[in-house]
């Protein structure tokens, strides 16, 4: 994208599994630099177990760590979101960009508990982002401009694919990209699970399960294909796959899927005002 942000002060709130996988991310592709990052935990004994680890600051006081921050990414539950940007009002400037991936929790929220005209990106990224694969929607705040836009995705294309999307569907992404690694390693453990059953070493199973997940998402994004099409072009008449998805519809495999998208959509609708 052509942004340079390695300058830039940013403090990460929150540096647990999500927070920590970006933090590592951006570090390692230098996309932020180690002498102007910070980021912050709960607890004394994790801060200073990262701060070793990833060789930056760690604390437990956010409002030092988002103090002169150019960038603060809130990386909280959502249940603390709300507390914590209570926390850091009184050092929060509009010159600031905060970038939440908190599921479930409204950029008027955030705005609310800020109470200024601070511009406010939500993502929902992915944890694949570890690996620089990841999938990351965002979308902005009443406060955020393109450009506001355009550092958050520059920041979010180094660990994989972005998209920009209205703030209504932030609910049913995270149901989708958010939870869907989950559900894509429950379906590659079966598949491994089932390689074994017809009489394969663990490892070629599981090799062959995961090179067939990726091989065919691959030509779903590089070929822009519908994936009913693609699916027509593997299943010979009177072959052995269409056997396969006979199982797989009597198996209701279909449903499942879009049923575990919508009650984790539903679930992250709720997430922010529950435990
Ligand atoms: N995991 C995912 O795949 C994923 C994907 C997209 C979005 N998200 C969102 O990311 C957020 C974090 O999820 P997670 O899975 O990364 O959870 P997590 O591993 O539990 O991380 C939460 C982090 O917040 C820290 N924390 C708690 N209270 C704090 C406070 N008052 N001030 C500063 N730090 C505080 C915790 O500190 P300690 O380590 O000391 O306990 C922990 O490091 C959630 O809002 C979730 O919706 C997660």
């Amino acid at each position: 994208m052509g942004l340079d942000l390695s300058g830039k002060q940013v403090a990460v709130l929150g540096a647990g599994k999500i927070g920590g996988i970006l933090l590592k991310a951006l570090l390692e592709k230098g996309l932020l630099s180690s002498s102007s990052t910070c980021a912050t935990v709960q607890h004394e004994e994790r801060a200073r177990c990262l701060t070793q680890k990833l060789k930056i600051p760690v604390g437990t006081d956010n409002v030092a760590a988002a103090r002169n921050a150019e960038i603060v990414f809130v990386c909280v539950k959502p249940q603390v979101v709300r507390e914590v940007m209570e926390e850091i009002r009184g050092v929060a400037t509009p010159n600031q960009l905060i970038i939440s991936v908190a599921a479930s929790v409204p950029t008027s929220q955030i705005e609310e508990a800020l109470a200024s005209k601070i511009p406010v990106v939500r993502a929902m990224p992915n944890t694949p982002c570890a690996l620089g694969v990841g999938m990351t929607a965002l979308c902005k705040g009443k406060f955020a401009d393109a450009g506001h836009i355009e550092t958050a995705s520059a920041l979010f294309n180094v660990v994989g694919r972005t998209v920009v999307v209205d703030e209504k569907h932030m609910d049913a992404v995270t149901g989708l990209s958010a939870s869907g690694p989950a559900y894509i390693y429950i379906i590659l453990e079966s598949l491994a699970e089932a390689g074994v059953k017809v009489g394969l070493p663990r490892d070629v199973a599981t090799l062959l399960a995961a090179q067939t997940t990726l091989g065919a998402a691959t030509v779903v994004l590089e070929t822009g294909d519908h994936p009913a099409l693609l699916k027509d072009a593997v299943t010979t008449p009177a072959g052995c796959t269409i056997d396969g998805i006979m199982e797989l519809e009597e198996g209701k495999l279909r449903v499942t899927l879009i049923k575990a998208v919508v009650k984790a959509a539903q679930r992250a609708k709720e997430l922010a005002y529950s435990g």
